[in-house]
């Protein structure tokens, strides 16, 4: 088995001991990692590369994004940032677009997403579907999610479809019947949008229900446009994650520090949107685990760029850098149950960011700048 030593790393973060270890190397076997410490320590390995006075840092994991669609809504970006308020229902242009788009088409443009994750640094993916809201729609934006990216989320439960509205118990049916059987085989979690104007609580405990019968893993999307139940569901169902997690009372914050349900926080989508961030603090002092992901998506958050996010979370949610790192790498790997990913130690996957900086502190510091000088996944360089 060939063995590879990167050294030459001004920092390294591993998040498996704490802080940074300066003047550092790693050693990658078989795509995993096999040692990482002092570079003056490092073993001989059959092969040497440097990354010449760079920091390396995990590969980020974007624990939530919605990436097959057609079109944008860059028309309701502009309208939303001379006044108009963000809604949920602008969700159903996009069903329409997604809906009349051809299979090379949702392709192509998850490819593309997908790319400029991976030269951004993100090396794990997760994607929803929400964008069918048919049976043949949602199962085939999982089927085309399922060929690109590893984490795949059936979202039938987004918002009540058009031809529903006047009855959408039956389209509740459906999303936990028919459209669930047909998804279920694509998908590992299942996640629904507890919301004023998508789905109250008994909708929602009827469709985690369902899916956790099938053997799907759960998430919710939860208190992103007010106070609310869907929390407090995700905790109780033993959810993966509630992402959002916006306007919290304190029983939503007790609840995440008193549980392993990930409270993933979503700061692309309250700079989009113009809305008041999360209390990342709160969260935090009380003692939940906090993840950061981007949410993309064409609505209300058009960026894939962790860097961005990270930058958002320590300037708007005044977290520490190195929390929103950690929030972003091993968070994401623990909203996804992911324990082989998010971090570099002994025998995780080789995937890993090299940046054109000295430390990881500068993503935060030097917001917009493309920072990533080389992204490896499974050993092997991809950027
Ligand atoms: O996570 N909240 C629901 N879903 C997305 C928005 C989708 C859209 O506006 O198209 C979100 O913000
Ligand atoms: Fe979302």
């Amino acid at each position: 088995m060939t063995t590879t030593l990167i050294t030459g790393i001004a920092e390294l973060v591993t998040h498996a001991e704490p802080g940074t270890l300066a003047d550092a190397a790693l050693v990658i076997e078989d795509g995993h990692i096999a040692w990482t410490g002092p570079a003056a320590q490092a073993p001989v390995a059959d092969e040497r590369i440097t990354v010449d006075g760079r920091a390396v840092i995990p590969g980020f994991v974007d624990s939530h994004a919605h990436l097959v669609f057609a079109g944008d809504r860059a028309q309701e970006f502009s309208a939303r940032m001379t006044g108009t308020p963000y809604s949920a229902g602008g969700i159903r242009t996009t069903v329409a677009a997604t809906r009349a788009a051809d299979d090379d088409t949702l392709r192509a443009n998850l490819r593309r997403l997908t790319d400029e994750m991976l030269r951004q640094g993100t090396t794990t993916v997760e994607c929803k579907s929400g964008y069918g809201l048919t049976v043949e729609d949602e199962a085939r934006a999982l089927r085309l999610a399922r060929e690109q990216v590893e984490a795949v989320t059936y979202l039938g439960a987004h918002v009540v479809p058009a031809e529903y509205k006047d009855r959408p118990d039956s389209y509740v049916d459906l999303v936990k019947g028919e459209m669930l059987d047909a998804c279920a085989p694509y998908a590992d979690y299942a996640d629904v949008f507890c919301e004023r104007g998508a789905f109250d609580e008994e909708q929602t405990r009827e469709i985690l229900t369902a899916a956790r019968a099938r053997g799907l893993d759960l998430r919710l999307h939860a208190n992103q446009l007010g106070n609310g139940p869907g929390v407090r569901l995700a905790v109780e169902f033993g959810a993966a994650s509630a992402d959002h997690c916006t306007f919290l009372d304190d029983e939503d914050v007790d609840a995440l520090a008193g549980s392993s349900t990930v409270a993933t926080l979503l700061p692309g989508v309250e700079f989009s949107t113009r809305s008041p961030y999360p209390d990342a603090r709160r969260l935090i002092e009380a003692g939940a685990t906090v993840a950061i992901a981007t949410d993309c998506n064409p609505g209300s958050c058009y960026t894939n760029s962790m860097p961005f996010c990270i930058a958002l979370a320590v300037r708007e949610m005044r977290m520490s850098p190195a929390e929103a790192l950690w929030a972003a790498t091993v968070g994401g790997a623990k909203a996804l149950r992911r324990v082989d990913v998010g971090h570099l130690g002994v025998g995780a996957r080789a995937d890993f960011s090299v940046l054109d900086a000295p430390s990881f502190l500068h993503l935060a510091y030097r917001p917009g700048v493309p920072l990533v000088h080389r992204v490896w996944k499974n050993g092997t360089p991809v950027i």
